[in-house]
């Protein structure tokens, strides 16, 4: 059988501001639960992502603090790598929409789709601050949603329902820029004709029927309200410059039309890297290659319709096999909002706090069906009841007994009893629980079965009482830490998705080698010395995030 390739694709975090918890929980961190089992499976993984350095959210916040919108760019792509770095996100390549390879591939698609009569220039209506005396795209009007009443919709998309708009859409606009009320003034631009796919659409759609039910019926939904056709120019100076030059000065393709075509250019860069600079296509041309999407819920618009739409009339590149979209996690209520300043950032967080102790309570309440709350006392609750009182103690408390009593090494196992086999078995049967879970994008019950069989070696332990043996009986107590310790082995190998900083160091201290590390429970050899014990993790005081 040759090797499964596996696209990872991950939202492009826009670099206008810090990203917070909500934005790991949402995308970055299942991506890379996702990414790292497919490796220790031996999958050939690519996982991409950069900052989406274009469009109205850079040039507002540019204007607010008047500089240029390279420096908003410079400034929070900086921040947003270390971030990434912080919390062990294992990108193949973490790149930008700023680079030259990035335009050029946009480009490409652009006359791709023209050429295949997919763009088509009209001449249109557009929203004009009389005031400021210039066009308002997207993010410079804001007004009410058409569709749930919402008054701050945005201009280019609704808050509150998650519809994609324009900013003609909105009842009762407004400029962000003077606050006037926008006039009509006509300008020509390119439109991608979603109508003429939108039935191909739906039944590309029907067709994935283990999505998740939340997303394929939000996508089918769309195609069901009518999918008009949507502009992808934009009245702006700051984007990937159009590659026609009939549309006159002042123009650029719109962010989102170049952002979605930054999975297949951020492929490009990777590839190009290499010493094959056309391996990107084995994920984007072999059919048999499969791509997930990681995405919020609010990029479901994007991932599950325009870009396949895009992808669709390009024709020789893979659509999504799959968009597990998340739903959001809020803070206290409220959804973290990067430009509306709720939620701390994903760096503070980790300057307070381990990574995998971040890992573990995002990844055990993943808001992978419905929006999910997320307190810092939950957090801090999570860390210490379950991380800590269901696996750190119990690493600590093997180690140790082992330790003392067995000279440091791991004791032989001359009396093994059906409850140690039993106990055994159970970790290996997870490898398939997990695994199954893992594949079908449901971590948050991989996490959870994964700490279930952490929970049965404590009440393993707390059954056979090993402690009370090792005076009376070396050779039952010694088979039972050995027990315990292939079982915490085993473990730690589950949990090497989720916690990769902290499981290496489990294998570490049990002398298992990490060469050759498979998806398997390791075997452990009998008197081999182990290494020296270190806790896994601090219990938090509690105080940490205040
Ligand atoms: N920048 C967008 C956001 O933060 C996401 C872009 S995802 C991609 O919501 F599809 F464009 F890549
Ligand atoms: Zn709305």
């Amino acid at each position: 059988m040759s090797t499964r390739h596996i696209l990872v694709a991950v939202a492009w975090p826009y670099a206008s501001g810090s990203r917070h918890l909500g934005h790991l929980a949402g995308a970055y961190l299942p991506a890379d639960i996702f990414a790292r089992y497919h490796r220790i499976r031996g999958n050939a993984v690519l996982m991409v992502s950069g900052s989406d350095v274009h469009g109205t959210p850079i040039t507002v916040r540019a204007d607010a603090e008047g500089v240029a919108p390279q420096v908003i760019v410079d400034r929070y792509h900086a921040e947003i790598v270390a971030a990434w770095e912080a919390v062990g996100i294992s990108w193949d390549l973490y790149t930008t929409t700023g680079t030259e390879n990035h335009h050029r591939v946009t480009q490409e698609m652009f006359l791709a789709l023209l050429e295949k009569g997919l763009l088509e220039k009209r001449t249109t209506d557009q929203l004009y601050d009389p005031e400021a005396k210039r066009f308002l795209p997207d993010r410079y009007v804001e007004g009410t949603c058409p569709h749930c009443g919402y008054e701050n919709a945005r201009g280019d998309q609704c808050d509150n329902c998650g519809r994609t708009l324009d900013p003609t859409d909105l009842i009762s606009p407004r400029s962000t820029i003077s606050g006037a009320t926008p006039e009509y003034r006509s300008t020509e631009h390119y439109f991608l004709l979603l109508s003429k796919q939108a039935a191909a659409l739906k039944e590309w759609l029907e067709s994935k029927t283990t999505w998740r039910r939340h997303v394929r019926n939000w996508a089918l939904g769309m195609i069901e309200e009518g999918l008009p056709d949507r502009a992808i120019t934009r009245d702006i100076e700051w984007g990937v410059e159009v590659p026609v030059d009939d549309l006159g000065p002042g123009k650029r393709i719109y962010v989102w039309f170049d952002a979605v075509i930054g999975y297949l250019s951020a492929a490009k860069e990777w590839a190009s890297s290499t010493n094959d600079p056309d391996a990107w296509e084995e994920w984007w041309t072999d059919p048999e290659a499969e791509s997930y999407y990681f995405v919020g819920k609010d990029n479901i618009p994007f991932h599950t319709v325009i870009w396949p739409a895009m992808l669709l009339g390009h024709g020789d590149l893979n659509l999504p096999t799959n968009v597990p979209a998340n739903q959001y996690v809020t803070f206290g209520s409220e959804k973290a909002s990067a430009s509306r300043g709720v939620g701390r950032s994903i760096g503070w967080y980790a300057e307070r706090l381990e990574p995998d102790a971040i890992r573990y309570a995002l990844g055990s309440v993943l808001p992978e069906q419905n929006d999910t709350d997320l307190s810092d006392s939950e957090l801090i609750r999570r860390v210490n009841e379950e991380l800590v009182a269901t696996w750190g103690n119990l690493v600590n408390r093997v180690l140790n007994l082992t330790h003392r009593n067995f000279d440091g090494k791991t004791p032989p196992t001359p009396r093994s009893t059906p409850d140690d086999e039993a106990l055994l078995s159970a970790v290996d049967g997870a490898f398939d629980d997990v695994a199954s879970f893992i594949e079908s994008v449901e971590l948050r019950a991989g996490l959870r079965r994964i700490m279930e069989t952490a929970a049965a070696v404590n009440v393993y332990l707390n059954a056979e009482e090993p402690w009370k043996m090792v005076k009376d009986d070396p050779e039952r107590a010694g088979s039972i830490l050995s027990t315990a310790l292939s079982a915490i082995a085993g473990i730690s190998v589950l949990l090497e998705p989720y916690l990769p900083f902290t499981s290496p160091l489990v294998r570490e201290m049990l002398a298992v080698s990490e060469d050759g590390l498979v998806w398997a429970r390791p075997g452990l050899t009998a008197s081999t010395p182990l290494g020296e014990i270190h806790p896994l993790f601090e219990k938090l005081m509690g105080d940490e995030l205040d």
